[in-house]
C-alpha cells in the first residue's frame, strides 16, 4: 500500500467507530434540560453515537468491519453490538438514566420506534459525499441523509403539526457529534489551514439540521462538540514522526490538530446561541467532549486511567482490534481510548455523568422537586 492509502485506511478504520461525549454545566450558558420528562430519544451522528447501524451499512457497501467481532462489546454486552467500544456509549448511559430504552439503530432494528430511533452511523460525515474526493469512503450517510431517514420514519410516529409537536416535544434530540469524520477524512489530503476553511460549512450544516428538526416539532436538543483530534492515537501516530517537536511536551498531543476542534466548538457555540435567539421555545444545550477528554489526558489518575494515549485494542502494526493476534489491554476500565479514536465505556461513563447534570430527569430529583412545591 502506498503511504497515502495506508494513511487513509488508518483514518477510516479509526473513524469506523465513532462515539460520544458530554456536557459540563459550565458550557451550558445557564441552560439546562432539567425536570423534563422524555418519552423518546432521536439521535444523529457518527460512531460516537452509533448503537448498531454500521454493520448494516458496511455490509451493504462490502467494507470489512472489525466492530462486528469480539472483543467489541465485551464489557457490557458480552457480544459485539455494532458499538465502537468495549461497552456502552454516552447515549446508552443517558437513555438508561432517563428510563428510556437503549436507542434502537434505525437500519438494524425491526420494531417500533415510538420510544426513539438512532440514525447515527460510524464514519458518517456532516457534509454530503459530493464534498469529498471520489473513493469508497465516506459513504452516503451524511447528516443530510440521516435527516431524510428521520423524515421517512416520521409519518409512522405522528401526522398533524399539533400531533407532531406533542410527540417530538416529549423527545430528546441528539445532533452529533458531527465533524470528526469530515476533518479526519481530510487529513491525508488537506493541511490544517485548508481544513479550517470549511469548518463554517460544517457548522452551517449542523445548524440547518437543528432548524429543520425544530420545524418538525423538536424542542429539546443536545449538541455535542468536537473531540481533540490531536490527542487521538491514530493522529499522533500518523503525524508526530514528521515533526516530533509538534507534540505538546506536557500532554503528548498535537496542538495543531487540536486547534481544529477548538475552532469548530467556538463556531458551534455561536451558531447555537443564534438558534436560541430565533427559537426561544426550544432548549438547545451544547455538550462538551473536548474539555472532558483533555482533562482525562492531563489528569489520568483522577479517572483511574493508567495509560491515556495508547489504545486498549488493536496493533501491533496494521492489526486492527478484533484481528487474530491483535493486542488487547488487560483492563479497558483503566484506559481512555478503546481502539483508534473511540473511547472506552469507562470514559464514556464519566462524560455521560457530567452531561446528565444538564439533562437530568430522575424519579429522585422529581420527588425532591414535588416535595419542595
Ligand atoms: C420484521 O418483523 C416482522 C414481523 O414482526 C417479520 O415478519 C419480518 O420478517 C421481520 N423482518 C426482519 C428483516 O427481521
Ligand atoms: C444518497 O442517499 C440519498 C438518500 O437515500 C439519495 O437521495 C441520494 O441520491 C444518494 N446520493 C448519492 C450521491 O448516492
Ligand atoms: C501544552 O498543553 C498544556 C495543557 O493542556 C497547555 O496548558 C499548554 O499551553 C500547551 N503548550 C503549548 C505550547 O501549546
Ligand atoms: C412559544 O410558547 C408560547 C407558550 O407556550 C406560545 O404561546 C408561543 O406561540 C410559542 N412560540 C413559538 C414561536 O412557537
Amino acid at each position: 500500500m502506498s503511504k497515502l492509502l495506508r494513511t487513509v485506511a488508518i483514518l477510516l478504520l479509526g473513524n469506523l467507530g465513532w462515539t460520544w461525549a458530554l456536557i459540563p454545566s459550565s458550557s451550558l450558558g445557564g441552560l439546562s434540560l432539567s425536570a423534563r420528562r422524555y418519552d423518546s430519544i432521536f439521535s444523529f451522528g457518527d460512531s460516537l453515537a452509533d448503537t448498531g447501524n454500521n454493520p448494516v451499512v458496511f455490509a451493504e457497501n462490502g467494507i470489512p468491519n472489525p466492530v462486528t467481532r469480539t472483543p467489541y462489546g465485551c464489557t457490557s454486552f458480552g457480544r459485539p453490538t455494532g458499538r465502537n467500544s468495549d461497552g456502552r456509549l454516552i447515549i446508552d448511559f443517558i437513555a438508561q438514566h432517563l428510563g428510556v430504552p437503549l436507542v434502537p439503530p434505525s437500519l438494524a432494528y425491526n420494531g417500533s420506534f415510538r420510544r426513539g430511533a438512532n440514525f447515527a452511523v460510524g464514519s458518517a460525515t456532516t457534509l454530503d459525499v459530493a464534498f469529498f474526493p471520489d473513493g469508497k469512503l465516506p459513504l452516503n450517510i451524511s447528516l443530510g441523509v440521516q435527516l431524510e431517514w428521520f423524515e421517512s420514519l416520521k409519518p409512522s410516529l405522528c401526522h398533524t403539526t399539533q400531533e407532531c409537536e406533542e410527540f417530538f416535544g416529549r423527545s430528546l434530540f441528539f445532533v452529533g457529534e458531527f465533524g470528526v469524520n469530515d476533518y479526519h477524512f481530510s487529513f491525508p489530503i488537506k493541511t490544517v489551514q485548508e481544513i479550517m476553511l470549511f469548518v463554517p460549512d460544517v457548522i452551517g450544516t449542523i445548524s440547518t439540521a437543528i432548524q429543520r428538526l425544530i420545524e418538525h416539532g423538536g424542542a429539546s436538543f443536545v449538541v455535542p462538540g468536537m473531540i481533540p483530534s490531536g490527542c487521538t492515537p491514530p493522529v499522533i501516530a500518523m503525524f508526530s514522526d514528521a515533526d516530533p517537536a509538534a507534540l505538546n511536551s506536557t500532554t503528548g498531543c498535537l496542538e495543531d490538530y487540536n486547534s481544529i476542534g477548538m475552532h469548530h466548538n467556538l463556531l458551534l457555540q455561536e451558531a447555537l446561541e443564534k438558534l436560541r435567539g430565533k427559537h426561544p421555545n426550544a432548549t438547545i444545550v451544547y455538550a462538551d467532549l473536548f474539555g472532558h477528554i483533555m482533562e482525562m489526558v492531563e489528569s489520568p489518575r483522577k479517572f483511574g486511567f493508567e495509560d491515556v494515549l495508547a489504545i486498549c485494542c488493536g496493533g501491533p502494526g496494521k492489526l486492527y482490534c478484533g484481528d487474530d493476534d491483535s493486542y488487547l489491554c488487560e483492563k479497558p476500565s483503566a484506559r481512555l481510548f478503546w481502539d483508534g479514536v473511540h473511547l472506552t465505556e469507562a470514559a464514556y461513563r464519566y462524560i455521560a455523568d457530567d452531561w446528565l447534570r444538564s439533562i437530568d430527569y430522575s424519579p429522585a430529583t422529581a420527588r425532591e422537586r414535588s416535595f419542595s412545591y
